[in-house]
């Protein structure tokens, strides 16, 4: 198959190329190199230097069989000053990508979507059953309750892992453009009777991660940490759940998604992509320090108020949809990042 891949050059469009290519594709590799992402002049060989905010896309999409579209600004944000950049790499970068594969006569995508897109996902209330929670108020985080209330009782609650139907609440920037682009994605399938494959990937960690930026997520600012001798410092309580799922099982769903795609009914399908294997935010820390031979992990009581509490994710729909099955344990891919090399800019 010939494939369209945008953010080839980034920490997880990197792996993808990889094993495309392994399994025969042909790959056609796009890439903006954002200074923030690759450093100032960045310009390695064989990548299409395109921006998908501003450049003519028809060239590159000609003969393509699948678009693989990995490319943008990624991470949290910073503050509010960092909305247009979401917005128009993200939501106007897919919007022009979609009319070029329209004008193209391309017909699949592959996208790349994130688990940011359930916010704080869904609890169980003892009282009023099946609730999104309420966002975790400011007293009670100060007080050191970080579990979220019940919006209706204002009682205990239990996380529940979530499942692909889960109702988007996106909490940030990131958040907000991630959901954009599955609408613009499926609003493009109407249009054309085309088909999407959203991959709504979890924490993603491993070789090649980008060192710790104002835009990285915990493996990466962790793994930094102990790169510079310095304990990991873990927010909260250390009790967060997430579920960290290695960059070669990602690329490796992508790849599934790439050949089966075309298999797929007319509109957009969901999957989480995800290890199905639980993990704290402290037990990651204390692996990751203890692989290292670093400081042990600092809990510092610190909480960011925009971080949502439990993530943890069901890797069924995958299994069934995609046949895709995590195969590294977290625990052991998350030793290996102690060592693992990580992309400096
Ligand atoms: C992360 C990514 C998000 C991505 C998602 C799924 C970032 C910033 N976030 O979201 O873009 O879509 O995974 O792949 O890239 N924490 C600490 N110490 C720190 C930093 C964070 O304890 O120094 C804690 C936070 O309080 C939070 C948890 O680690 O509870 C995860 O934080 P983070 O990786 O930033 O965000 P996610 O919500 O997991």
């Amino acid at each position: 198959m010939k494939i369209l891949l945008t953010g080839a050059a980034g920490f997880i469009g990197t792996h993808i190329g990889v094993q495309a290519q392994a399994r025969g594709h042909e790959i056609v590799a796009l890439d903006a190199f954002l200074p923030q992402a690759h450093g100032e002049g960045a310009r390695p060989g064989g990548f299409a230097l395109l921006d998908l905010r501003h450049d003519d896309l028809d060239d590159v999409l000609d003969g393509v069989d699948v678009v693989c579209h990995q490319a943008a600004m990624v991470g949290n944000g910073v503050d509010a000053q960092d909305l247009p950049d979401y917005a128009e790499h993200n939501d106007a970068g897919t919007a022009r990508l979609l009319a070029a594969m329209a004008r193209a006569g391309v017909r699949d995508l592959v996208l790349a979507s994130s688990m940011v897109v359930y916010g704080d996902g869904r609890y169980t209330c003892p009282v009023d059953g099946d609730v999104p929670p309420d966002v975790r108020r400011e007293d009670d985080l100060d007080a050191g309750r970080y579990d979220p209330r019940c919006p209706v009782c204002g009682g205990e609650i239990r996380w529940r892992e979530i499942a692909e139907d889960t109702p988007f609440l996106p909490r940030t920037s990131y958040a907000a453009s991630k959901v954009a682009q599955e609408h613009y994605a499926g609003a493009w399938c109407t249009l054309e009777g085309a088909r999407t494959i959203a991959l709504r990937y979890h924490n993603v960690y491993g070789p090649g991660m980008p060192a710790d930026t104002p835009y990285a997520g915990v493996a990466a600012i962790f793994r930094s940490a102990i790169a510079r001798g310095d304990a990991p410092q873990v927010f909260e309580d250390g009790q967060q759940m997430r579920d960290f799922v290695h960059v070669t099982d990602v690329a490796r769903a992508n790849v599934l998604a790439i050949e089966q795609v075309s298999d797929h009914p007319a509109g957009l399908t969901p999957y989480n992509v995800a290890s199905g294997q639980t993990f704290t935010i402290g037990q990651m820390a204390a692996v990751l320090a203890g692989a290292a031979g670093a400081p042990a992990p600092v809990l510092t009581g610190d909480f960011r108020r925009f971080d949502v509490r439990h993530v943890v994710a069901s890797p069924e729909a995958a299994k069934q949809g995609l046949g895709f099955v995590a195969e590294v344990a977290p625990r052991d891919g998350l030793a290996r990042l102690a060592t693992d090399p990580l992309r400096m800019r």
